[in-house]
């Protein structure tokens, strides 16, 4: 969670309470003819706002009761009709996603009826039962959690490079994850964490091919000069021993080697549920390596972060895997108000692409994703007009993408670093890719399977 949100929630409280005395007195006084509380709004939030909105979550204000919602009857008219509540930032004309947050026009309506009617609470025995929340985890009862093994300082002020965490899994058997859920220790100087698994043994150098025989190719191959990001920097190479910052007591630095990603959280993003059939695997005696990135928010405090996992019970269909498109050569001039930077890759293998993950920072303001196939078509596959910072979405495809070999994924980014941009730390700035918020990010998360399975080699090929 950002600053942002954790002012808007303080803010908002403070509101709220005192909303809530005028709220409990005109209760239940509108006519008894148009939507109410208990029969026609409560539904609705409790399918789609109080897994935010409830104590202890995200969300500024619970809307679990009438007493609860009823202070908030305008703002949420308000937010519901713009459609900026439940967050959404996809054009539904490009594809159908399966974790779109979006009210039909339906529930919409009768939220504003309702709230325009004097937010009438209606007959309590109307109401549905209350959902109940298993636990603390938004995703319920997890089968495993892993913590960081510190709290960690940090500073009220100034800047804290990325953090690095070991935390071992001590997994004596092959598990494969099928949902993940992060659980900030203090969310409010959170910015994200990206959870790596190393497994026990590094993974080997691939193969060198025999004299003459052509290289395999890789799985994904990125077009001329989108690819390489900067030395030193996050997925870059590490900076030569004399360019690197002496290290200061509090640093955890990135250990080497990493290993795969199996998980991303930002604002907005913080639970991740694999669909039935298709899971991502951790290895036996896997150690997690969270990447922590602090922002200092004027006070000091502590974290310690957790991650709650929930396993298959069984070795999936479909292996999904964790990949990136990027562009680390980006460079947006001061003031430019629409400056758009594109990467792109070629796929080197049958794919079914799961998932995407648009990622930049504060001066980001626009995403779109163009795929081309083999045969010539072309494709918008996500648009992502209204890209908020404060809102990170793994865009799940309802029906996933096949990309046969040879199809080009296209991606495309936009900045605003005018002062039009309320979010933007300092429009004169020459900007460049970065791990911190005034610096830039043009970052896809892309989830994927392998379509074809490797055949296996008969017993007259082996030696
Ligand atoms: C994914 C989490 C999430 C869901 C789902 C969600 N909200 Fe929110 N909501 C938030 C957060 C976080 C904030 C505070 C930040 C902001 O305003 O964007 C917020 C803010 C609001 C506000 C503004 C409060 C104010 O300051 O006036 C309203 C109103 C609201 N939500 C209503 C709803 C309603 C109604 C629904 C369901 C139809 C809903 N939200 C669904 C997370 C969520």
């Amino acid at each position: 969670m950002t600053r942002k949100i954790a002012a808007a929630a303080v803010l908002c409280l403070m509101v709220g309470v005192a909303f809530t005395r005028v709220g409990a007195q005109s209760a239940g006084r509108a006519p008894a003819s148009g939507p109410t509380f208990s029969k026609d709004v409560a539904p609705i939030f409790y399918r789609h706002c109080t897994n935010c909105h409830r104590p202890g979550e995200v969300a500024p204000m619970s809307l679990l009761t009438f007493q609860d919602a009823r202070p908030w009857a305008k703002s949420i008219a308000t937010r519901v009709s713009k459609g900026t509540m439940p967050p959404w930032h996809a054009d539904p004309a490009h594809g159908e996603f399966l974790n779109d947050r979006r009210l039909s026009e339906t529930d919409k309506n009768t939220i504003v009826a309702w709230a325009n009617a004097d937010a009438p609470e209606g007959s309590p025995t109307d109401l549905p039962p209350m959902p109940t929340y298993s636990s603390e985890w938004l995703m319920g009862q997890p089968d495993a959690v892993f913590s960081m093994q510190e709290d960690y300082p940090i500073p009220a002020a100034g800047t804290v490079a990325y953090q690095y965490f070991l935390v071992p899994t001590n997994l004596t058997e092959d598990k494969w994850i099928q949902a993940m859920e992060v659980r900030a220790g203090d969310p409010a100087i959170l910015h994200h964490v990206i959870v790596y698994a190393r497994g026990p043994q590094p993974a080997p150098p691939p193969p060198t091919p025999a004299p003459g025989q052509p290289r395999p190719a890789p799985l994904f191959q990125f077009a001329e000069g989108t690819t390489s990001i900067p030395a030193g920097q996050t997925g870059g190479p590490p900076l030569p021993p004399e360019q690197r910052k002496p290290l200061g007591p509090n640093d955890r630095p990135a250990p080497r080697p990493m290993g795969p990603p199996v998980g991303g959280f930002a604002p907005g993003q913080f639970t991740r549920v694999y669909q039935e059939g298709t899971a991502l695997k951790l290895v036996a005696g896997s150690t997690l390596i969270f990447q922590m990135h602090y922002t200092p928010n004027g006070k000091a405090t502590t974290d310690r972060t957790r991650i709650a996992l929930r396993f298959a019970p069984r070795k999936p269909q479909t292996e999904v895997r964790i990949a990136s498109l990027v562009n680390g050569g980006l460079h947006i001039p001061p003031g430019a108000a629409d400056h758009r930077v594109d990467a792109e890759m070629t796929i080197g293998q049958d794919v079914t692409m799961w998932s995407m993950l648009p990622h930049t920072h504060v001066r980001g303001k626009r995403w779109e994703y163009q795929v081309t196939y083999p045969d010539g078509r072309t494709e918008t596959v996500l648009s992502v007009p209204n890209y908020d910072f404060n809102w990170q979405t793994d865009y799940v495809f309802k029906q996933p993408l096949k990309f046969p070999k040879g199809t080009k994924v296209h991606a495309t980014a936009w900045y605003d670093n005018s002062t039009a941009n309320k979010a933007n730390p300092d429009p004169a700035q020459d900007v460049w890719w970065g791990d911190q918020t005034w610096e830039e990010m043009m970052y896809t998360g892309l989830t994927f399977s392998i379509d074809a399975t490797p055949a296996t080699p008969t017993a007259g090929q082996e030696k």
